[in-house]
């Protein structure tokens, strides 16, 4: 789809990862519901990002732990744009909320890491679809690796409950797939300016440096922009969305 004056919502888009998505859709005209928790200076400044790159938006705040907050979300959104062109659902808790192994992980850190992706996301798409029309676009933002192996233990929580979101995601592509919207699932690697900057120093340098080694063809870790440039990618006229091709 063309993307300018195009509606977006990015849960967490004042910093991280989010911002990079943000910044990517303004960069080519779409306006953007800016979403935060707790920081709203770093939202303010993320929506005067957005408007220095022509784009316009408005800032949002909810825990995504709470469907109500969820659906209130989506009332201002409603108030704000009328409708949602592309739906982000990028938002995460920080990790010691729900970062404890398995054996000895509460229910409330079991609960935070499942309430925030899974439960988040299910909620977020049935909001997102009355305001959304053929050519719509839908997006987690995940970490497939995270679970694969079983070896980072205190990631139970969360590699779960990605495992969970990545399961959403196919379902609701089925689901949605005939009124022409799509269901996406991304799923970055490490990435700089995000949750990775927050690392004891010893461990961003091991990352960084196991990276730029070889690690990763570039040899660099990722950016929140290449993050973004994805999103901008598949939100691009997608040619198997569109119908009666
Ligand atoms: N960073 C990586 O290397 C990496 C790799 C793969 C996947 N990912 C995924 O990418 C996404 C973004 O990660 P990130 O590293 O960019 O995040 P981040 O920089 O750690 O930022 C966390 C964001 O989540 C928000 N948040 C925290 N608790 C919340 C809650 N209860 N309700 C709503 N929002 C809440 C924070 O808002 P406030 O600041 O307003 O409190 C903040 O915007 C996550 O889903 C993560 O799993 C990240």
């Amino acid at each position: 789809m063309g993307l300018k004056g195009k509606y977006a919502l990015i849960t967490s888009s004042s910093r991280g990862i989010g911002k990079g998505i943000a910044l990517a859709l303004a960069e080519s005209g779409v306006n953007v519901a800016v979403h935060y928790f707790q920081n709203q200076g770093a939202a303010i400044e993320t929506l005067g990002q957005i408007r220095k790159r022509g784009s316009d938006g408005f800032l949002v705040q909810a825990d995504i732990m709470r469907p109500d907050q969820i659906r209130a979300m989506f009332r201002k959104l409603n108030r704000e744009f009328g409708k949602l062109d592309i739906f982000v659902s990028n938002a995460r808790p920080e990790a010691p909320t729900f970062y404890q192994p398995p054996l000895e992980i509460s229910l409330k850190q079991w609960d935070t890491a499942l309430d925030s992706q899974a439960t988040a996301f299910l909620i977020g798409v049935r909001e997102t679809l009355p305001l959304m029309n053929e050519g719509g676009r839908i997006f987690a933002i995940t970490y497939a690796q995270g679970s694969r192996t079983g070896g980072l233990q205190p990631w139970v929580g969360m590699g779960s409950a990605k495992a969970a979101l990545e399961s959403l995601v196919r379902y609701f592509a089925v689901a949605v797939a005939k009124r022409g919207v799509t269901v996406n699932a991304i799923s970055p690697g490490w990435t700089e300016d995000s949750v990775m900057n927050t690392l004891p120093e010893q461990v961003q340098h091991l990352i960084r440096d196991w990276h730029s080694r070889g690690w990763t063809p570039m040899g660099r870790l990722g950016t929140p922009s290449d993050v973004g440039d994805v999103v901008s990618l598949l939100c691009s006229e997608n040619r198997a969305g569109s119908p009666g091709r």
